[in-house]
This record gives C-alpha cells, structure tokens and sequence, in this order.
C-alpha cells in the first residue's frame, strides 16, 4: 500500500481551480485513464491491502489510482461532502449499493465504463477481475469518509474515518443492540 504522501504529483490535464462536477469528474478520470504513463508505474496489486496511490491533489479536486484482486473490499462507506467518478480501466470491479428491505445492488462494470455519484452516495467497490485498475476522481477533495457496518440485529452503524484510512469492511463484532437500547433508556 501507498500512503497518501507518497503522491505522484502528476501534473494534471488543466483543472478550472473550482469544484468540479459530476460531468466534469467523468471527464476527468477519463482523461486521465486514457493516459497510462501518469499512472502505469504504479499499479501494484495486494489481496490483503488493497494498493492506491493518489495522483494529484489541489484545494478542489483529487484523483486517485486503484488497483484491485478479487480479494479487495471497501466496505460500505460514503464520501462525505465529496462527489466523485470512476473510471475502469483494465479489468472489472463492482459497484454494491445498499437496499433497505431489498436485497443490495450489485452492478460489474467492466473496463471502459466510467460512472459518477454525488455525495449522497454509499457503496461498496469489490474486485471481481485479477489485474482490475481504476481511476477515482473526488471533489471536493477527501478529508473525511463515513464507513458503515450492520451489526448482528441489522442495525446500521456510520464511523467517521480519515481519508487517509484504507476503507474495508469493519471486523469488530458489534455489542447486541437490543441490550444496548435497554440499557441506554432511563
Ligand atoms: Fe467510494
């Protein structure tokens, strides 16, 4: 794993020096997809850690490089204030939305395929292909992220985490929230 210090620092297909929208994010990750030697050195692969590398951050737009295994699982999460676009560029990953009283979405988007979210949006990205890159565009930039768990009685639980912390689903096992309700009241 690359932490986010370890930025490339690429200079970037020209930015307006505002926020960008969600056209404009899609835009960008494509651009950037399309151009390999801004980001080629660095892709690396992990089952365990999931490998990203930042490659531009400027006080209003972000883009990072993701590479994915099967194995590699965010977890549920939002992104805060931020919108953001990704762009597959080798591979497939999937994108899992969640359904309260349906079972989740879950849609495979194969390499060439480009989406983008609002900051209303919690997903989940797996890997579903050996050797998958992605580029991620967010704007504003990342500063802090909401990472969800559903506990053993299905209540849903938001953590604020970091930008900087890998996201991946949340293994600590959750108090009982019956108990936890009845002891709360008074
Ligand atoms: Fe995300």
């Amino acid at each position: 794993m690359t932490t986010p210090t370890d930025q490339a620092d690429i200079d970037l297909i020209s930015l307006p020096g505002r926020e960008l929208d969600r056209d404009e994010l899609v835009e960008l990750v494509r651009a950037v997809a399309a151009r390999p030697e801004l980001w080629e050195e660095h892709v690396r692969y992990d089952d365990e850690h999931r490998h990203y590398v930042r490659l531009h951050r400027d006080a209003h737009a972000e883009v990072w490089l993701l590479c994915w295994t099967p194995s590699n699982d965010t977890g549920w999460h939002d992104h805060d204030v931020s919108a953001g676009a990704v762009a597959v560029v080798r591979g497939a990953v999937v994108e899992h939305n969640l359904a309260i009283g349906s079972d989740c979405l879950r849609t495979v988007v194969p390499a060439g395929h480009s989406y983008s979210f609002g900051p209303d949006h919690i997903h989940r990205m797996t890997g579903e292909a050996e050797g998958s890159v992605t580029i991620h565009a967010y704007s504003p930039p990342l500063w802090r992220m909401g990472q969800y768990a559903i506990s053993s009685s299905s209540v849903l639980r938001r953590t604020s985490v970091s930008y900087a912390d890998e996201l991946r689903p949340t293994e600590e096992p959750f108090p009982n929230d019956q108990a936890r309700l009845r002891d709360a009241l008074i």
